[in-house]
This record gives structure tokens, sequence and C-alpha cells, in this order.
């Protein structure tokens, strides 16, 4: 995919969404699946992973390292661990792509990973990640000993440098992230001492119990994450569940459009990552947690969703970090609830692949719907939906949550540059189609 295609997405008015399906598997733990095999000793066997650009670009990062990883098939592959020392240097840049997740946690990883090497490694991405803000991993990085330099308004591309020995800091974490938290947990399993991280607020836990599930110990008490440097990890088998924030875009799809009633299969339910569910649920959302078990340390369920009346919502804050990437299609709901939803203290939006909030306010005016940003979040007026021409601002999640907003909408939905859908749901339009949702490439 190159920067400059346009790749439209044209959604008819109207449809319900109904049947079973299972999205594909959770973003965030295919990316921890190939950093942590990649340092592990033994082989890691992996299932359910997903096959979308940004995971690409993280498992070929560690192909340019010497890492032998096997080409993913209907999810499933294996990485050959080199240990945690054993990466090499790589013959140029490595190109990350869209992937936020990536440059954040590698700039943690490979600054530890290389603090006894001499060589330097470069990190770089798209024209959306050359935007984003990367001091938030670089400052704490650099209390540890680490070296890494970005550009002068502090965005990639990164330079990693080699040879920097590392020291545990306890970091009270200014923002609720999970990237800025893994990316020092991953640093500090190189660093002496102890390396201790404290989130304002929970936000999603992969990397702790991953690294658990790899032999490693983490202590977790009140919001202080720690872990002791200089350990091993060791290779585990991995089988990832389907990704609730793809999950998201027919839970709201259903929600608002009249007669659905869709099963999502084998969802990944950590209670890091149901903020949606639990604010769909204030707003009347009929939604079942079925079946629920857990699979490799991570709770899984079926979730039934069926159409329901909603009402607009204060959406609670401490929900926010809970359903970070969910909001774009969080705003679509809104759009169909009776009365005013009001988001506060999601100012993380607008530095996501776009500015979330603008991106969605934009959208939902041009669509006939009153929606206004704030600062830190935005409100929205529950109305009827227009037809018409939005941009997605090259941003996966808008592109899919305008996609569902034409099940209840009055003409068709054009949306603008669609390509980065394949970030993270290259199979979006075809279990959409299969849904009820009528959707076409142009
Ligand atoms: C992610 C953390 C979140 C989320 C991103 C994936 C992760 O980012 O938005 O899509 O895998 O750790 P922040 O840490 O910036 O909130």
């Amino acid at each position: 995919m190159t920067d400059e295609e346009n790749i439209q997405f044209v959604a008819q008015a109207g449809g319900r969404l109904t049947g079973s399906i299972r999205v594909p598997g959770d973003k965030s733990i295919s990316h921890r699946s190939i950093m942590f095999g990649a340092l592990a000793e033994g082989t890691t066997k992996v299932s359910g992973f997903l096959n979308g650009e940004d995971n690409l670009a993280t498992l070929n990062v560690f192909r340019s390292m010497g890492v032998t990883i096997s080409d993913p098939v209907d999810g499933q592959l294996e990485i050959q661990g080199v240990g945690m020392h054993g990466l090499q240097a790589p013959t140029g840049a490595l190109d990350v792509g869209n992937s936020g997740t990536s440059i954040r946690l590698l700039s943690g990883l490979l600054s530890g990973a290389i603090s006894k090497q001499d060589f330097n490694i470069v990190l770089t991405g798209d024209s959306s990640l050359s935007k984003r803000p990367m001091k938030r991993v670089t400052d704490p990085l650099k209390l540890m000993g680490a070296l890494v330099e970005t550009n002068e308004a502090g965005t990639p591309p990164l330079n990693i440098h080699g040879g920097k020995r590392l020291k545990g800091i306890d970091y009270p974490m200014p923002m609720a992230s999970a990237q800025v938290k893994s990316c020092l947990l991953l640093a500090g399993l190189y660093a002496k001492g102890i390396t201790c991280v404290t989130e304002p607020a929970p936000t999603r836990d992969h990397t702790e119990r991953m690294l658990r599930g790899f032999g490693y110990a983490v202590e977790s008490n009140n919001g202080k994450i720690c872990l002791q440097g200089g350990g091993k990890l060791t290779a585990a088998d991995i089988d990832i569940p389907a990704d609730i924030s793809s999950a998201t875009f027919f839970m709201v799809g259903a929600t608002i459009a009249d007669g659905s009633d869709v099963t999502l299969e084998h969802v990944g339910i950590n209670p890091t990552r149901i903020g949606v569910i639990n604010i769909l649920c204030l707003m009347g959302a009929s939604i079942e947690i079925l079946n629920q078990h857990d699979v490799g340390g991570e709770p899984v369920a079926d979730i039934r969703v069926k159409s329901a009346k909603l009402k607009g919502i204060q959406i609670p804050e401490d929900q926010v970090p809970l359903a970070i990437d969910e909001f774009p299609a969080i705003f679509i709901a809104a759009s169909c609830a009776t009365g005013e939803t009001v988001l506060t203290g999601a100012e993380e939006l607008r530095v996501k692949e776009s500015d979330r909030i603008q991106a969605m306010a934009d959208g939902l005016n041009v669509l006939g719907i009153q929606a206004v940003s704030t600062e830190d979040g935005i409100i929205i007026q529950g109305g009827e939906m227009g037809g018409g021409v939005v941009e997605s601002q090259d941003d996966h999640r808008i592109a899919m949550s305008f996609a569902m907003a034409a099940l209840v909408a009055k003409g068709p939905i054009t949306i603008n540059e669609c390509a980065n859908v394949a970030t993270s749901f290259p199979s979006f339009l075809e279990l959409a189609n299969q849904a009820g949702l009528k959707i076409s490439q142009v």
C-alpha cells in the first residue's frame, strides 16, 4: 500500500446484521506474540495471528534481525526464538508502516536488546506514524540510560543507539498508555535492578500476562507494575482470541440496525478491553456474554448482540482507557441514541492514527448529526443519519465506523482513504457483507 492510493468504500443504506462471525485475531496480542517469541529460548507456536499490515510490520522487523519466522497460514506461525541477546544488526532502517504499537514497544525492547551491542537501529513509518508523539517513550527511556533520538518535533524516525547499558526506574506514567507501559517493561527486561511503571488508570495488560506466560515474573499491585531485569523468556504456545476492537464494529452495527442478531465468536474479553461493552450496555444495548472460558491466560467468550434502542449518556471517564480504540464506533452508536452523549477525559484520541475526535465530528456533521468536538472529547446529539461522502483521514477505525453507520443512514455513505483498513482488519469487507452490510470497494 502507498500513502497516495485512495481506496473508497461505498456502503449502501439500510440492512441488518445476522449470523455468527469470527473476526480476526487480536492486534495487540499478535504484536506481542512475535516480539516475545523472538526473544524467547525455543520455538513458539502461535495460532489466531492477525495477518494485518501492522502485525506483519512487526514480523518483518524481527526477520530483518535474523529471527526465523514462518509465513502465517490460517493464523498459524512458528517463531524460532534467538534468546534475549540474539538479535542481529539489520542492514537498513526498519519500516513499521502505520503501527504505533510496533514503534513504541520496539523502542524499549530494542534499546535493551542491543544494550550490549555496538550498532544502531533506525525505525521509520508512514506519513501518519511520522506525526505521532514519541517523547512519551524516549523521555523515560533516557532516564533508564537509553539513547533514542527522534526528530525535532519529537516524532519518528527513531534512532536507537546500541551499547547503552540500562538501569531500572520507578516511573509514574503521565498518561494511561499501554504502549508506554509495555515499552518500559520490555526495556526493563534488560535493565539492572527493578523497573516499575505506575499507571494513572488501568490499561490493557497483555504484556504482563504474556510475560508471565513466557515464565517471567511480573508483579502488579494497585496500578504499579514491576519486574526485575536480567531474566529470560521461555517459548510458549499462544492461542490468540478474536480482537474485541474489530468485533466492536459488528456490536455497534447490530445494536443500531433494527432486526439484527449477531454472535461474535471467541472474542477476547480481557477486563482491560471491555469498556465498549460497558459503555454500550449503559446506553441500553442488548449484549450477552456466552460460553466464557480462559485461553492461554486471556478470558474469551462469544458475544451475542441484538438491536436495541439506545439513550445518550455521560460516558464514565474510568471507561476511557478500557475503550480507547472503540470510540469512533461508539460515536456512531451515540448518533443513533435518543438525547445527548458526552465524552470527556479522552484527549489521547487526538494522537491516534488520526485525530479521532475531529475526524469523527467532521464526518458526523457531513451526515447531518450534531457533533461538537471539545479539547478532551465530544458532545453528540442523537439524530437522523443521512448519506454522504466522509473522510477516514487514513484511519482504519474511522473508516469501519462510518461503514456501519450506513445501516441506519437515509442514503449511501462513501468513505475516502480506506486502504489502512488492511492494517487491522483485512477481511472487513467480506465479513461485513456476510453479516448483512452491503458494502463494496471502489
Ligand atoms: C495498544 C495500546 C493503545 C491502543 C493501541 C494498541 C497496545 O495505545 O490505542 O491501538 O497494543 O499496547 P496507547 O498506549 O497509546 O493508549
